[in-house]
């Protein structure tokens, strides 16, 4: 049997780059910053980063509308301040994967004029759309009239953004070219942005109203897995890269099938987000967890857990308590699966309050995109100059240096957590099993031969305790104080075996 790959150990850090760290003064994080900062975050403990979008863009949708996929945009750098980080970061052993966008482009992608057979255009007049599609982030049809043309194209998201025709062989030959690109760079592999939808082709599925108002979240074709056969396959010719589909099904069964199968396999990892979207319930938890233990289970088929990103509020401010928060860390760093940390989530950052003149998004998220701050100081560590968005709130208190001189704070318990779940193989990739508990703590305990771990979280609203075999001993509470007798209200502890304990499961 082979041993567990990279990626299903790692813990990965979403750098978003406008707002990591800014260092030439126009408000706006860059490549410069992120090389900054790498020994920060190999002193977090993270094993990789993804930065979203570097790649020139109009910016309409942040980046996740590219206008040439083999140039950085300016306002973050060049390809040698992108070489550079790569080449720092694998001194220092982090892998650095890249966001990809395959279902759209820009309109001022030269493709889109040069190329129109590369784009899904419908025939029709201008008063009525082909279909009842909507797009998402609020644009009304998901179809645009080009006067020049005098058809339509399609549009999942921005107006400004037009979805590539992947039925058309061209287009997959350019799209596997643009993996080359940035492979031959060096990266470790790619964010695979809304990959579930690639397969729409030309001829477009019929949907139900329902879904026709959502077709991001409905979309589930054949087609698409064979197209991941194929992106796979160009991944696969430079040893150890990975891969992580953005695969928007709020379904873990659906979303299980976009990892492939052992013959002909897709993704190396994909995103399930009704974790991110599980409320502070454990019955809820409970459940997401189960979905995941019965569909990502299988040889091939490692999951993995997100609860912050730049498309959602964070959860520091959907859980509305700092306890909850740091007791969801806790979550996110034990259960089974590569973790997906947000930057600034170990901050505990909560979403910036945005006045209306300063909206910069369509979609409503920058207020989980404020900028990182860095320092105490009014300038948090940036170049100077407004940042394009303003700061989450308690700034100074939230700051890195704040927090790196206080042993108890949030940031220094995601660093326990890393280092905790570095030094323990049943905490990386151990078997998961529930054990008993009152129905508000989820209980459950992680074994790799005799490593082995407890984890105890409690989601209610008053103090429990669960009854455990053996004696086990707190390695870390979320409140950097609970003892494992009696867990207060949102907290969570890890247990390891206690000197004495011989093994045998925790479970009475
Ligand atoms: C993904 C990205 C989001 C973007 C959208 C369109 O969902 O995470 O930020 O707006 O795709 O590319």
């Amino acid at each position: 049997m082979d041993g567990p790959r990279w990626w299903q150990e790692a813990v990965v850090y979403q750098v978003y780059p406008r707002s990591f760290c800014d260092t030439t003064g126009d408000g706006v994080g860059d490549l410069a910053g992120i090389r900054a900062h790498l020994d920060y975050l190999v002193w977090l403990g993270v094993d990789a980063i993804w930065l979203s979008p570097i790649c020139r863009s109009p910016m309409a949708d942040a980046g996740y509308d590219v206008s040439a996929y083999d140039e950085i945009d300016p306002v973050f750098g060049t390809l040698q301040d992108f070489d550079g980080l790569v080449a720092d970061a694998h001194a220092l052993g982090l892998k650095v994967l890249m966001d990809w966008v395959p279902n759209h482009t820009s309109i001022e992608h030269r493709w889109f004029l040069e190329r129109p057979d590369f784009y899904v255009w419908v025939d029709g007049t201008p008063d009525r759309p082909p279909n009842d599609w909507l797009a998402a982030l609020g644009g009304g049809a998901a179809w645009a009239w080009d006067t020049h043309r005098g058809q339509w194209y399609l549009h999942l998201f921005l107006t400004e953004q037009a979805d590539l025709d992947w039925s058309n062989p061209a287009v997959v030959e350019a799209m596997h070219a643009t993996l080359r690109f940035w492979l031959d760079r060096g990266v470790d592999g790619f964010r695979l942005d809304v990959v579930h939808c690639i397969g729409k082709g030309h001829d477009l599925p019929v949907l139900s109203p329902e879904q026709a108002a959502k077709p991001v979240e409905a979309l589930d074709l054949a087609y698409t897995h064979t197209l991941l056969q194929g992106i796979r396959s160009v991944l696969d010719e430079y040893p150890d890269t990975t891969s992580v589909g953005e695969v928007y099904l709020l379904d873990t069964a659906r979303v299980a099938t976009y990892y492939g199968t052992p013959e002909a396999p897709e993704l190396h990892l994909s995103f399930n987000f009704p974790g991110l979207w599980a409320p502070w319930d454990a019955a809820v938890w409970r459940t997401r967890i189960d979905e995941v233990e019965q569909h990502l289970a299988g040889p091939g088929r490692w999951p993995t857990w997100v609860l912050s990103n730049h498309d959602v509020p964070r959860h520091r401010t959907r859980y509305a308590s700092e306890a909850r928060s740091r007791a969801a860390a806790v979550l996110l760093a034990t259960l089974r699966g590569t973790p997906f940390l947000f930057a600034g989530e170990e901050l505990g950052l909560e979403d910036a309050v945005v006045p209306s003149q300063q909206r910069v998004d369509p979609g409503g998220r920058d207020g989980c995109r404020a900028p990182l701050p860095w320092t105490a100081d009014e300038g948090h560590g940036w170049a100077g100059g407004d940042p394009w968005l303003p700061w989450p709130p308690d700034a100074g208190l939230r700051s890195v240096a704040t927090q790196q001189g206080d042993e108890g704070s949030m940031l220094w318990l995601y660093q326990r957590l890393l280092a905790a779940r570095r030094g323990s193989s049943a905490l990386r990739h151990g078997t998961f099993a529930w054990l008993p508990s009152p129905p508000d703590v989820l209980a459950y305990e992680r074994a790799a031969g005799p490593d082995r771990r407890v984890v105890l979280v409690n989601q209610g609203a008053i103090s429990a305790s669960v009854e455990l075999a053996g004696d086990w001993e707190v390695e870390i509470a979320s409140d950097h104080c609970s003892t494992a007798a009696e867990l207060a209200a949102a907290v969570a502890v890890v247990l390891r075996p206690a000197l004495g304990n011989k093994g045998g499961p925790a479970g009475v």
